[in-house]
């Protein structure tokens, strides 16, 4: 058994997800035809040509663009199969999955179409799969918190197809602070929290993401590593850091795949995962983002058990669920 093999094997959790960062173009192609819309490519290879980026904007930009060929329940319906297909087989055995509603509400597409399609796709997945997931609200920090607030208004008359919130798109600029209350309420309604902190802004965001907004999971965190205290404080609270490393290539975030801060966070003993992020965008899913570390030899295959099992014991499954795939 290769090492590769070892590890394309391991039952994983992916905490890391964003629905509409698994659009493959081939699927945007399909979709934009489906639904009448012309695409501003000529064919796959120019639209994968275009997944160029040198910073977190330059992909959000290109990513909303994509994410209009969304149209239908049907739509967000195929887009979450054909993740978790994927998903399956890379021995994801439970899956926490990040959507942006104001991605598509803005667009006009009510929200019930967005959590239809793709709730449907969650039961189906489990009948034919086993594999188990559940949805986390994103809020876009771009815009302002009133719109977070009036976003979660929305998914109140369906709050059962949810677990939780997170905070995504453009980090530096909108500090957690800004979501204090949103978030606040929340928990009042027993949501898990987590937000996307240190991918490109500072120490201070975790800081915040931890005393303001009272995460339970912190999204990236790498930036955390700048700062010694909040990393001995990270460790303390055992808190899960949902680490993205062909993300973190992609966009700039590190120099290359050999500097990238994973062994240290298990020297330090952070409860570090690895996961896709945006697969479709970022050139790999989970195991591609194993495969990554291993191939230069970054991690071994202690390391990789280590990570899978922290994928398990991180995610917000019932505990019998978490005893059964550990
Ligand atoms: N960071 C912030 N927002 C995002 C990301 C990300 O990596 N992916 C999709 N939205
Ligand atoms: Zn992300």
């Amino acid at each position: 058994l290769t090492l590769d093999d070892f590890v394309a094997g391991l039952p994983k959790a992916e905490l890391h997800v964003h629905i509409e960062g698994t659009l493959e173009p081939e699927l945007m192609f399909d979709l934009a035809q489906r639904n009448g819309i012309t695409l501003p490519f000529n064919s796959i290879e120019a639209v994968r040509a275009a997944y160029d980026f040198s910073n977190l904007q330059d992909f959000l930009d290109i990513y909303y663009q994509g994410a209009d060929v969304l149209r239908t329940e049907a739509d967000f319906y195929d887009l979450a199969m054909a993740y978790f297909a994927r998903a399956a087989a890379d021995c994801v055995r439970h899956a926490e999955i990040f959507f942006d509603p104001q991605t598509h509400t803005d667009r006009g597409i009510a929200y019930e179409t967005v959590v239809g399609g793709l709730n449907r796709a969650q039961l189906e997945a489990e009948a034919k799969w086993g594999l188990t997931s559940g949805l986390i609200l994103c809020f876009l920090r771009h815009l302002p918190e009133e719109a977070a607030l009036e976003t979660l208004e929305m998914a109140l008359t369906h709050l059962d197809k949810i677990i939780g919130v997170g905070l995504d798109s453009s980090e530096v600029g909108h500090p957690p602070s800004k979501f204090a209350r949103v978030f606040a309420r929340a928990r009042e309604l027993g949501l898990k929290l987590v937000a996307h902190a240190g991918e490109e802004g500072p120490p201070e965001y975790v800081y915040e993401a931890l005393d303001i907004l009272n995460i339970d999971r912190v999204d990236h965190g790498n930036r955390s590593l700048e700062d010694d205290a909040l990393t001995k404080r990270l460790v303390a609270s055992g808190l899960t850091l949902t680490v993205c490393p062909l993300s973190n290539y992609k966009l700039c975030v590190v120099e290359d795949m050999t500097h990238h801060p994973i062994p240290h966070m298990l020297k330090r003993g952070l409860k570090a995962t690895i996961n896709s992020d945006d697969p479709a965008y970022f050139g790999g899913y989970v195991n591609d983002n194993f495969r990554a570390l291993t191939a230069i030899g970054l991690i071994d295959q202690a390391d990789c058990v280590t990570l899978a099992r922290n994928s398990i014991t991180g995610s917000f499954a019932p505990d019998a669920r978490k005893a059964a795939l550990l």
